[in-house]
């Protein structure tokens, strides 16, 4: 590694001084080739101040220049055979000594945490730029755990970037600039299994999110090369990862290569390092609340991310048109409907056609409603966590709780003409009595727990009414 530094050393002077040489210059052209002496001699000053600016120029150039061209010649084969067979330890060592400034692209997973670690118990903590990206779509929990490793790190250079133009905190407002379900178009059909688009074109959400923050980050901080937490164990296209990587000109090190999962978490456990609680809750891997799933036992790592299975709502029109293709094809129409399933809610008022008027339109007090199909799998899914729901707004009496059913129901034409919206089902919706009509608020977070839905209630409900 001695020599490759001084390599890289030698490698910068001499361009340096070879692009002096060639410096262009008008006065230059009109010289005879006699006078070129006197010609440094009265402007050596000139010629000296040119000189410092190309070698400060060359200096400042992101030092990933010459060390990708070192790169591009075989080096990472070589450096593969170098470094085969290494700990993680050495390898973090060697890099922190080679590689021009090293980065750490982390989210702060399980693997990313032991590299963390590795880095402070090395001391080299400082010296090595900590990267995140925030999709501004991440579990709290991740915010929360992110908040705990700078309580442990204090050392930690981190540099957090955000989707073009967004700041923390602005997930609601990136949703509403771009849609709730740009996500979802990162994924298409392939034989009846979901997969990512990503092989084609990074797709617009990875790409706004993920795929551009990244590359800004590269762009600006210019590293030689970064650390990545990637490990064989990880699954199929990850089984011959190698030690060190060439990436377009750049070095990506997986010091963990061939970590085993196991081999992982008893590395936190041992140092009691952090780690987001969100892996004891089930999942393997975090991502962001929308796309990310507990896995089950057996599953891959990774099986949880990017899946269309936590999407939440049953779209209204399309599981109509779907019961009332089932109940056309079915020879007893009358005992499909009735097989619908009960989904109690003891505190529920419960809405229907003939008192909507009645009940919601005149309604004196702020209500909360739900509309759902009892056949519709997010409906039942969701059932026992709305009766909770429901259960303490008629213990603290902030909002009415009600719901209606639109399976035996229609949307009444009095809804249409107030202003309800319903696209999918659950559909939450806030009801607040005005002077003279009422102000809908629709719930639009990703999550749908107890605890989220009855903070949104209250903060809903501090707002003016206009
Ligand atoms: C943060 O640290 C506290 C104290 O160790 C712990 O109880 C909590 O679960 C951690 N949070 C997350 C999200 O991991």
């Amino acid at each position: 590694m001695e020599t490759m530094k001084r390599r890289e050393a030698s490698h910068g002077s001499a361009g340096c001084g070879a692009d002096t040489e060639k410096v262009p210059g008008p006065e230059l052209k009109q010289l005879e080739l006699g006078s070129v002496g006197s010609f440094v001699r009265n402007h050596r000053k000139k010629i000296f101040l040119i000189f410092l600016c190309l070698c400060t120029l060359l200096a400042v150039q992101p030092s990933s220049r010459w060390f990708g061209a070192e790169l591009r010649e075989d080096r990472t084969s070589k450096l593969q055979a170098e470094l085969k067979g290494k700990t993680a330890e050495q390898i973090l060592q060697w890099a922190a000594e080679t590689v021009p400034g090293l980065v750490q692209f982390s989210s702060f997973g399980p693997s990313g945490m032991v590299i963390l670690d590795l880095l402070d118990r090395l001391g080299l903590l400082e010296e090595t730029r900590i990267v995140t990206i925030d999709t501004l779509h991440l579990f709290p929990e991740s915010y929360e755990h992110l908040q705990n490793v700078t309580r442990r790190y204090p050392k930690m250079k981190l540099q957090t970037f955000y989707p073009k133009d967004f700041m923390e905190g602005e997930g609601h407002r990136f949703d509403e600039m771009h849609g709730m379900t740009l996500w979802k178009d990162d994924f298409q059909k392939t034989s009846g299994k979901l997969s990512l688009k990503f092989s084609e074109m990074p797709a617009e959400y990875s790409y706004l999110t993920k795929v551009e923050p990244t590359l800004r980050a590269l762009q600006q901080l210019a590293p030689g090369g970064w650390i990545t937490g990637r490990r064989r164990s990880q699954g199929e296209l990850r089984s011959h990862l190698p030690v060190v990587e060439n990436d377009a000109g750049r070095l990506k090190i997986n010091p963990l290569a061939y970590w085993t999962w196991e081999d992982v978490w008893q590395y936190l456990h041992t140092h009691e390092v952090p780690y987001n609680v969100l892996h004891d809750r089930g999942y393997s891997s975090v991502g962001d609340v929308m796309n990310t799933r507990p896995t089950k036992p057996g599953e891959g790592e990774r099986a949880g991310r990017f899946e269309l299975s936590q999407e939440t709502e049953c779209g209204m029109h399309t599981h109509l048109a779907r019961i009332a293709k089932k109940r056309a094809e079915s020879a007893s129409k009358r005992a499909e409907l009735d097989d619908a399933p009960h989904l109690p809610c003891d505190t529920c008022v419960e809405v229907n056609k003939q008192n909507f008027e009645e009940v919601v339109l005149k309604t004196k007090q702020d209500m909360l409603l739900e509309f759902y199909s009892p056949m519709c799998g997010h409906c039942t899914h969701f059932a026992p966590t709305y009766a909770t729901i429901a259960h303490e707004l008629s213990i603290s009496g902030d909002a009415l709780p009600a719901r209606m059913d639109l399976y035996h129901n229609q949307v009444p034409q009095s809804a249409k003409d107030a202003g309800f919206e319903i696209h999918a089902f659950p559909t939450l919706i806030l009801v607040r009595p005005m002077q003279k009509k009422l102000k809908l608020v629709t719930y639009h977070r990703w999550r749908r727990d107890v605890k989220t839905v009855l903070d949104w209630v209250k903060e809903e409900l501090t707002k003016p009414l206009t």
